[in-house]
C-alpha cells in the first residue's frame, strides 16, 4: 500500500455535520461499494479511516460522503477542508459490499442509516443493479429530514424505489421509527412494494453497526441468513464502526 496525494475539487455542506468531499488527483481500480482510507497529518502524524466511494468506479474524481464526529480525531478536520487543500487517499480499495459477492435474488434491498448511503449511491450509478435484480429497493434512515441527502442524484434513477425513514421529527413522505420494527410489521414491505423474504430477497445493511444487528435479527424471524462465499445466504453487512 502507498499513499497518493489528492487535492479537494470542492466540499459541499449538507448541514452543520453532513459533508461530501470531492477529490481529484488519485487514478483508483475499485468495485463499486467499496472503501478507501483517506488521511490527513495531524501534530505529526497520519491518521486514517475508511470511507466509502460515492462515485461510480468510472467518474475520475473521487467522492466521498461523511459526518463530523465531534470528538472523532479526523472527521472534524475533513469537513473544514476547502478547494485547493491536499490530502492523503491510500491505493488500495478493499471491502466486500459489492454486486460480484451477492447471489441471485429477484429483489435487492439496499438498507443504510446515516452516511450509509454512500456506498448504495456508488452501486446505483453502475449498470448491474439493474442487469440482475427485478426491483431494487434503496432505504435510508436518518434522525432529520434535512439528512435526506443526494435527492437530485437520487430521484434521477429511474425504476429505484425509494424509501425514507425520519426519526427524530415528522416528515410527511418518509416512515417514522426504525428500520428492524419496520421490517417486522411489514411497513418496509408495504412502502416498497416488494416481498421481503428469503425466496426472492438479497439484503444489504450499511451504517450503524446497531442497526446492523437489529436488522439482521428481524430478518432471521423472516428465515434469512448472513450470506458467506460457502454457506450462501440473503444478508451482506457493512459496519461503519
Ligand atoms: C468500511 C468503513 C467504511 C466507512 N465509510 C464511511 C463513509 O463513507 N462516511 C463516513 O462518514 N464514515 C465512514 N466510515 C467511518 C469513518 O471511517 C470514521 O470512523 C468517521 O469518519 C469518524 O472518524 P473520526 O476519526 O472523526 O472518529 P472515529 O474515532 O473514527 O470515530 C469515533 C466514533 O464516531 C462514531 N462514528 C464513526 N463514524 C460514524 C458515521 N459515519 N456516522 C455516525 N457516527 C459515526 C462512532 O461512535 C465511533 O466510535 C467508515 C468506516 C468503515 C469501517
Ligand atoms: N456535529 C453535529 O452537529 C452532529 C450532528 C448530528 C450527528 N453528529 C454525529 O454523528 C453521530 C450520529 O450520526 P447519524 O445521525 O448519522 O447516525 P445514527 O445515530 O446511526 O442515526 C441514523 C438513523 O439510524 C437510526 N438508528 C440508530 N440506531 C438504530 C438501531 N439500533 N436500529 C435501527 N436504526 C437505528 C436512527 O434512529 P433514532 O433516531 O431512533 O436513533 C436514525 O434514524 C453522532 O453520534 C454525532 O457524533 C454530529
Amino acid at each position: 500500500m502507498s499513499w497518493l496525494e489528492g487535492t479537494v475539487v470542492e466540499n459541499r455542506h449538507w448541514t452543520e455535520a453532513l459533508f461530501s468531499l470531492r477529490v481529484s488527483g488519485p487514478r483508483l481500480s475499485f468495485q463499486a461499494g467499496q472503501f478507501v482510507r483517506i488521511a490527513l497529518d495531524i501534530a505529526g502524524e497520519r491518521v486514517a479511516r475508511p470511507f466509502s466511494f460515492v462515485n461510480p468506479p468510472e467518474d475520475p474524481v473521487l467522492e466521498f460522503y461523511g459526518i463530523v464526529v465531534p470528538e472523532g480525531p479526523l472527521s472534524p478536520r475533513l469537513e473544514k477542508l476547502a478547494a485547493g487543500d491536499r490530502l492523503y487517499v491510500a491505493s488500495n480499495p478493499a471491502g466486500f459490499l459489492i454486486l460480484s459477492e451477492v447471489p441471485e435474488a429477484q429483489t435487492l434491498w439496499l438498507v443504510s442509516t446515516g452516511t450509509g448511503i454512500a456506498p448504495y449511491l456508488s452501486i446505483l450509478r453502475t449498470e448491474t443493479p439493474w442487469k440482475r435484480f427485478r426491483n431494487v429497493v434503496l432505504v435510508h434512515a436518518v434522525r432529520y429530514s434535512q439528512e435526506l441527502v443526494y435527492q437530485e442524484v437520487i430521484r434521477k434513477i429511474p425504476n429505484l424505489k425509494y424509501v425514507t425513514f425520519v426519526s427524530r421529527e415528522p416528515h410527511a413522505t418518509s416512515l417514522t421509527g426504525r428500520i428492524p420494527a419496520a421490517i417486522r410489521d411489514g411497513r418496509l414491505e408495504a412502502a416498497a412494494g416488494a416481498a421481503l423474504d428469503a425466496a426472492s430477497s438479497h439484503v444489504m445493511l450499511c451504517g450503524n453497526p446497531q442497526m446492523l444487528k437489529d436488522a439482521t435479527a428481524a430478518l432471521a424471524e423472516r428465515g434469512m441468513r448472513k450470506h458467506r462465499r460457502r454457506n450462501p445466504g440473503h444478508i451482506t453487512v457493512e459496519s461503519f464502526w
